[in-house]
């Protein structure tokens, strides 16, 4: 078992020995886990070429590192709760032999279906069990599991699916989402319109809403499970095989499939796990995150049940049948630790005391925060009427790159500040640069998060463009991992994240570049051109501002208009990516070379009506004059 540190002292003397020999470090800790084959050699590096290998020549599979290493001390354990969408309905409680012959049925089935090492496995599934199930089915088999949210469009999900060339696609008829039905399988069949490489394609019933089937490439979960064997031998991987691409938004382009492999990934997954929040034998865990992002990835699936605990998995929404419904889980299971996003925290906020107080919820001991910086009045809500006081917050950053958590306070043990993630996980050695790459050394300064010495659970390269994994992370400053976070260091040597410094919004914890929004926009056949910035927003963070050029109206006049706008970037992109602000504007200010001055923009957006700083490089300056006025008119 992974040790825990459990003084401030303990993590000084940690980190220092994760600096001073990240090495050995990193391979005392690996050796707790069970490999076929230990490595040869436990790290080859060049952030220049890029290369990044861990536990090189190490073999084993992931999966046997959560059951057959866990069955013997736990077989009888809760590995995953499931609470469903609605209260009323029936729960699902799979220990860790259930999961275990859950998981080793499916991987039989996929196995049926000619699913191999190394295949591509897209599931586009609500927060069901067999989301769990299929997942870990795929690393069973050494297969890749693709996991896009389930709150993306087809042309997102058929983008994505065409990128990994997936075999199959796992999926539900349906979804419950509060008092929503959510036709997924009408949205993958939509997909699979324009997706060659599918071959078949998996379904659960969960809603039980008729669906078209296409005979040949569609097949029942229920009908394959019934006849899958229970027992199935794990296929054996080498430590740098990929185990799942997960896609992200940068600030060019589409979406980046960001590539983990198995070995660092999964010693870095469980560390930070058991270190962060602390987690002890026995212990409810709760993350509410959703599974089709990293935060699920790590923290629902593989960083607890590595570590044996006892995750639940919530299929619903915070406000669904009221603003209670997480306080009333944490209550009904007892949980230790609860994990979410600012952006929930402040809408739960915004609907008032009467849904928190009186809960009580004396079993939480650990509270944490992840995805977007959380701002200081909802670090206190969080803290005082959630935590009663007297729950230690970790407030978490790290990112889809990152694999797991990189700098957050351990519960308990690095005393927190509001809105600080406060010092790096032993093995993290972030430096601060200023725009031109200089290190800003020592307490007291600001600039751009870099991280200067690999640690296991970093991304290995984009899925199909190891070219533009260089140029996104390793050309900016040379021989730095670059993040895309601004960040404070304070004088206490704690580390603030400021937010993106690229052109890439976080928009209730939903990361977006603003180009594939603009892009979306663009598509729409009556609009010219267009710019998105974020702006703050009181709930979602930051919120999507567009200022759209288009060449004439159509007979919906500008309110036709911008309703047709938020339809196209529905349909392309997602419901998520919707702007929260449409402004028809006649030009965009942009400079004598044709660049758009975003930093305007993104004034405007704030409510800056008169200081824009240096204007003269523009193109036609009376446009700002133009944009303001019209900002303003905006409701
Ligand atoms: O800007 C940072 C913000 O979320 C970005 C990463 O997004 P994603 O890859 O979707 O992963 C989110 C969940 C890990 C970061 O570049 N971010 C994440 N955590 C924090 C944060 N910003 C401030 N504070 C955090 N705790």
């Amino acid at each position: 078992m992974i040790n825990k540190i459990s003084t401030l002292g303990g993590y000084i003397h940690e980190y220092q020995k994760s600096v001073a020999n990240p090495r050995e470090f990193w391979e005392q800790i690996a050796h707790e886990f069970y490999w076929h084959k230990k490595w040869d050699k436990v790290l080859d590096w060049d952030f220049r070429e890029p290369r990044i290998e861990w536990f090189k020549n190490g073999k084993l599979n992931i999966t046997e590192n959560i059951f057959e290493r866990n069955l013997f001390t736990r077989g009888n354990q809760p590995a995953i709760i499931w609470e469903p969408n609605d209260p009323n309905d029936q729960n699902r409680i799979l220990t860790y032999n259930e999961l275990y012959r859950e998981v080793c049925k499916f991987a039989n089935v996929l196995l049926s279906m000619g699913i191999r090492k190394g295949d591509r496995v897209a599931i586009y599934m609500p927060m069901i069990p067999e989301l769990a199930i299929s997942m870990l089915a795929c690393a069973r088999i050494g297969a890749v599991h693709s996991i896009v949210f389930a709150g993306f469009s087809a042309n997102s999900l058929a983008d994505r699916i065409i990128d990994a060339e997936a075999k199959i696609v796992l999926t539900s008829d349906g979804a419950y989402r509060g008092s929503k039905t959510i036709p997924i399988k009408e949205i993958v069949d939509e997909a699979l319109e324009t997706c060659p490489s599918v071959e078949h394609v998996v379904m659960v019933e969960r809603t039980r809403e008729k669906v078209a089937v296409k005979a040949g490439r569609d097949h029942l979960w229920s009908d394959l499970m019934q006849s899958a064997s229970h027992e199935n031998q794990a296929v054996e991987v080498d430590s740098e095989d990929m185990l799942f691409i997960l896609y992200t938004s940068g600030s060019t382009g589409k979406p980046k499939g960001i590539v983990h492999t198995t070995g660092g990934y999964m010693v870095y997954a469980a560390y930070t796990f058991k270190n962060v929040f602390q987690y002890s034998d026995g212990d409810v865990y709760f993350c509410s995150a959703d599974i089709g992002w990293i935060t699920g990835h790590s923290y629902i699936i593989y960083g607890p049940l590595l570590n044996g605990a006892t995750s639940l998995m919530f299929e619903g929404i915070p406000t669904y049948p009221d603003g209670g419904r997480y306080w009333d889980i944490v209550n009904k299971y007892n949980v230790n630790q609860f994990y979410t996003a600012p952006t929930a925290i402040r809408a739960l906020m915004a609907l008032g005391q009467q849904f928190v107080e009186n809960k009580g919820m004396p079993s939480l001991k650990v509270l944490g925060s992840v995805g977007e910086p959380i701002n200081e009045m909802a670090w206190h809500w969080y803290h005082d009427h959630v935590g009663n006081n007297r729950c230690p917050i970790v407030d978490t950053w790290w990112q889809t790159e990152t694999g797991g958590i990189a700098i957050s306070p351990l519960a308990g043990i690095i005393p927190t500040k509001p809105s600080f993630a406060t010092l790096p996980m032993p093995g993290i050695q972030p430096v601060i640069v200023d725009h031109e790459g200089k290190e800003l050394a020592g307490r007291s300064v600001e600039g751009i998060l870099c991280i200067k010495f690999p640690w296991p659970g970093m991304l290995r390269t984009i899925y199909g463009d190891h070219e533009r994994f260089k140029q996104t992370y390793f050309s900016n400053y040379d021989n730095l991992y670059f993040s895309g976070d601004g960040v404070k260091r304070d004088e206490d040597g704690y580390y603030r994240i400021l937010g993106r410094v690229d052109d890439v919004i976080n928009v209730s914890g939903h990361r977006m570049g603003t180009a594939e929004v603009e892009n979306a926009i663009n598509a729409h056949p009556l609009v010219n051109e267009s710019a998105v910035v974020g702006y703050p927003h009181d709930i979602k963070g930051q919120g999507i501002f567009a200022f759209v050029v288009c060449g004439e109206l159509s007979t919906g006049g500008e309110e036709g208009i911008k309703t047709s706008i938020l339809k196209a970037v529905s349909k392309i992109i997602g419901p998520i990516a919707k702007p929260d602000k449409i402004l028809l504007v006649s030009g965009l200010p942009k400079t004598r070379s044709g660049k758009i001055m975003r930093r305007i923009l993104r004034k405007i957006a704030e409510g800056e009506t008169a200081s824009f700083g240096d204007t003269t490089t523009l193109l036609d300056p009376g446009v700002v004059n133009e944009i303001v006025s019209a900002a303003q008119k905006l409701k």
